[in-house]
């Protein structure tokens, strides 16, 4: 069986605005708003090919040890980035939703986050959590914690329940871009069974041909999830239509 043509969920780990930036002698936030951009461009794209959960990594834990200046730029980005687009975001059927720690933003960021939840709450179409003073240990660790603070058994079930994508189902399709093979403490529980796509395409230069590139790679991919791919044909066969 191969996998659905469309992912229902796609999540991104955008890298590359810095390098994007450095080629054009721009300083690194220079490729970082080229990544606002990117980023409205493909959650635009996504939608229209029919993908329902958006999840992008826009801060990790430890982007904090990046230089003062670029960590401030980041953060001032993010909070003109909500300030300007929330409104077309919500008029276009959006639900954003903030994965993360809040604690150790600043007032302003946590403000305009809570502001967008809630301006958008309503919104079905398309959900996009984006990822932000987020890493899958920090996930894993809170999601333990919770189960621990209420009594409960660390069971798959109880810790899938208590992290903070469980108002989604788990990614099929994780994307990296900027050439590097590696997960960078993303999702690390939710992407059990993901397809990756890793492609050397730098983040702010990732357009529509790029996305259906990484979605037809997917779409050829047999999903065994454990099974033998006897087994997974032979479930596809019972399931088809005759
Ligand atoms: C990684 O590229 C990118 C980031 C750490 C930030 C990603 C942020 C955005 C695309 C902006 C998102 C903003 C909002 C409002 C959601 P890098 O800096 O590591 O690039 P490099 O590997 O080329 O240095």
């Amino acid at each position: 069986m191969t996998a659905s043509l469309i992912p229902h969920h796609i999540a991104i780990v955008m890298d590359g605005n810095g390098r994007w930036a450095n080629k054009r002698f721009l300083p690194r936030i220079a490729g970082h708003k080229q990544g606002v951009d990117a980023l409205k461009r493909c959650a635009k794209a996504c939608d229209a090919r029919g993908v329902r959960v958006l999840t992008v990594f826009a801060f990790s834990s430890e982007n904090w040890q990046r230089p003062t200046e670029e960590v401030s730029g980041l953060m001032d980005l993010f909070a003109l980035a909500l300030a300007r687009e929330v409104p077309q975001l919500k008029a276009d059927g959006v639900q954003l939703r903030f994965i993360g720690e809040r604690q150790g933003l600043s007032v302003r960021v946590r403000n305009g986050i809570k502001q967008a939840e809630a301006d958008t709450a309503a919104n079905s179409r398309l959900v996009l959590n984006v990822c932000f003073n987020y890493g899958g240990r920090w996930d894993i660790v809170q999601a333990a914690a919770k189960l621990s603070e209420q009594g409960l058994p660390a069971t798959e079930q109880h810790l899938s329940r208590a992290m903070a994508l469980a108002h989604v189902p788990d990614p099929d399709l994780v994307i990296r871009t900027g050439g590097e093979l590696r997960i960078s403490n993303f999702l690390l529980w939710q992407s059990a069974y993901a397809e990756f796509q890793f492609t050397n395409t730098l983040w702010p230069d990732f357009d529509e041909a790029a996305l259906d590139a990484a979605i037809a790679s997917y779409a050829a991919r047999e999903r065994r999830f454990g099974k033998t791919s006897d087994q997974v044909q032979q479930l596809s066969v019972a399931v088809s239509p005759v």
